[in-house]
């Protein structure tokens, strides 16, 4: 790409014209076609406190300084992705973007915003010339499906804190904000049926300092908590949706559901546990299998499926052990009465429960590997995490999966060496190169079930990440790379060719108040 342009993830196509176009006080910004306007208002949103031009923006075939034009309807493929192409071109008369619908529009807005001088992410006015270089982009993803998931459960983030993260998964042209919403150590999802598990679920006595295994343990004695309401949900889902970014909200069952447990002690099997979990690690009390706890994890799904409108449903499913259904005499009463050979075919079971709930609201369940085992619902999605492995078999059974192996794409681990520099994490090491080095699309899986790889998703838990700003250090900037190679062909990716954008997308960052890692 040549040195003056530093688009990340770097477009598919892109030729540099003659000349150049400047924005100033008079410039406008025109919309046309379906959902375009909306487009333009956040494009204004984006460009107003930098340059402090006003930016009116108007519908129909006007002209404008900046035209946005959406030429079809968006419609959805079977797995409920839109067309994301673009094209954006600026010469001596204007700024002309161009798609099939908002979407599309919506990505292209956010290459312009990296064509202009990296101030214009500021959120005061700044001294500079709005030039857009002469160029001309023709842009469309690889990937469908281009994640970030990040923990809200082991920390709490507020409303403002994930938008302003959402955003800047927007830039990066991602669209996908994976929610981890309900674990072991805190409930953070109102359900209005059932109050209990946030009035007693969302708050833990005490926080493990250190490291989970540090010993002896030690806890800071400060009792933590928090959740979104309802409100607060529809907030996020309308601010991420005015980015055309889906959420997919998970609530992890049958394991990590200890806050939910001690809310309502009748969801458990053995008092396993005394109260909401302040460490972290894998908890062997899981949920029961009793008709009535079926019907009360379908009663939070209808309430999540109501607040979140994209077709991904995430039930988790991870590391659940099994020592307390075979323990438990009414478990394996359940296991005899359905017919059941293991605990694993009754995990299946459970997770099939939700699938036909999810799937008769017409949405679709996604869940960990670990729903592999024991046999997999017809429709669902799996997200591989521990390796490839689990996504080569579901991909090749004819499920769609979503590849995050945690050697990969976990933004948890440490990120440069010798780690003792880094803040505590969890462990492992991710380097900035071995993102970018990584390929979604696993070698061993044939031709002809590729189609399922519907893309990756970078992860951020948070035990070890007590804040936004601690988030940000661990997933900048990672998460630019993981953009390039969720969006770019995989032949046409180059590091070093990254290496350089990523020079001048760090001002944008700085700019923007990103903590990002100075790797
Ligand atoms: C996971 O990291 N337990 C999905």
């Amino acid at each position: 790409m040549p040195e003056t342009i530093s688009i990340i993830p770097r477009p598919k196509y892109l030729r540099m014209g003659n000349g150049r176009f400047t924005l100033n006080q008079v410039s406008t910004i025109a919309c046309s076609g379906e959902g375009a306007l909306a487009v333009g208002h956040l494009l204004a949103y984006y460009l107003r406190p930098a340059t402090g031009f006003a930016f009116p923006v108007t519908e129909g075939h006007a002209s404008g300084t900046i035209r946005l034009e959406a030429t079809g309807t968006a419609t959805p493929d079977e797995a409920g992705f839109v067309d994301e192409r673009y094209t954006l071109t600026v010469n001596d008369a204007g700024v002309s973007v161009k798609a099939q619908n908002a979407t599309g529009l919506t990505r292209g807005i956010q290459s312009l915003r990296q064509l202009l001088p990296t101030a214009i992410m500021a959120d005061a006015v700044q001294e500079a010339e709005w030039v857009l270089p002469a160029v001309e982009i023709e842009d469309a993803p690889r990937f469908r499906w281009r994640g970030q998931h990040l923990d809200v459960s082991r920390h709490f983030f507020t409303v403002d804190e994930v938008c302003q993260f959402i955003d800047f998964l927007a830039l990066h042209r991602l669209n996908i904000c994976h929610l981890h919403l309900t674990d072991d150590q805190g409930w953070r999802i109102e359900i209005k049926k059932y109050p209990r598990l946030t009035e007693i679920g969302s708050r833990r006595e005490s926080t493990l300092i250190g490291h989970e295994s540090d010993r002896p343990r030690r806890y800071d004695q400060t009792p933590y908590g928090g959740f979104y309401t309802q409100e607060e949900i529809k907030q996020i889902v309308d601010f991420a949706a005015r980015r055309h970014i889906t959420l997919v909200p998970e609530i992890d069952m049958p394991g990590h559901m200890v806050a939910a447990i001690i809310a309502y002690p009748e969801l458990g099997n053995f008092k396993t546990e005394t109260r909401v979990r302040c460490h972290w690690g894998i908890s062997q009390s899981v949920l029961n299998v009793e008709e009535s706890t079926i019907a009360f994890m379908k009663d939070v799904l209808a309430e999540v499926m109501a607040l979140f409108p994209g077709r991904f449903i995430h039930v988790g499913g991870d590391e659940a052990p099994k020592f307390e259904w075979s323990e438990s005499e009414r478990a394996q009463a359940r296991m005899a009465e359905l017919g059941l050979h293991n605990e694993e075919e009754l995990q299946s079971w459970f997770i099939r429960q939700m699938d036909s709930y999810i799937a008769a609201s017409g949405r679709r369940l996604i869940g960990w590997d670990e729903i592999l085992e024991g046999g997999l619902a017809a429709g669902a999605a799996v997200m591989s995490w521990r390796g490839e492995e689990g996504g080569i078999e579901a991909a090749s059974h004819g499920h769609d999966v979503v590849m995050a192996p945690n050697q990969r794409v976990y933004f948890d681990h440490y990120q440069s060496e010798p780690t003792a520099n880094e803040p505590l994490a969890i462990g492992g090491l991710t380097t900035l190169a071995s993102v970018y080095a990584y390929d979604p699309m696993p070698e061993a899986l044939s031709e002809k079930h590729r189609h399922h790889v519907l893309g990756g998703q970078g992860q951020i838990w948070t035990e070890y990440i007590p804040t936004m700003e601690h988030v940000e250090y661990m997933g900048f900037p990672r998460i630019c790379a993981l953009a390039e190679v969720l969006w770019l062909e995989k032949e046409r990716k180059d590091y070093a060719d990254f290496r350089q954008r990523l020079y001048r997308h760090r001002e944008r960052l700085d700019y923007l108040g990103v903590n990002a890692h100075p790797e």
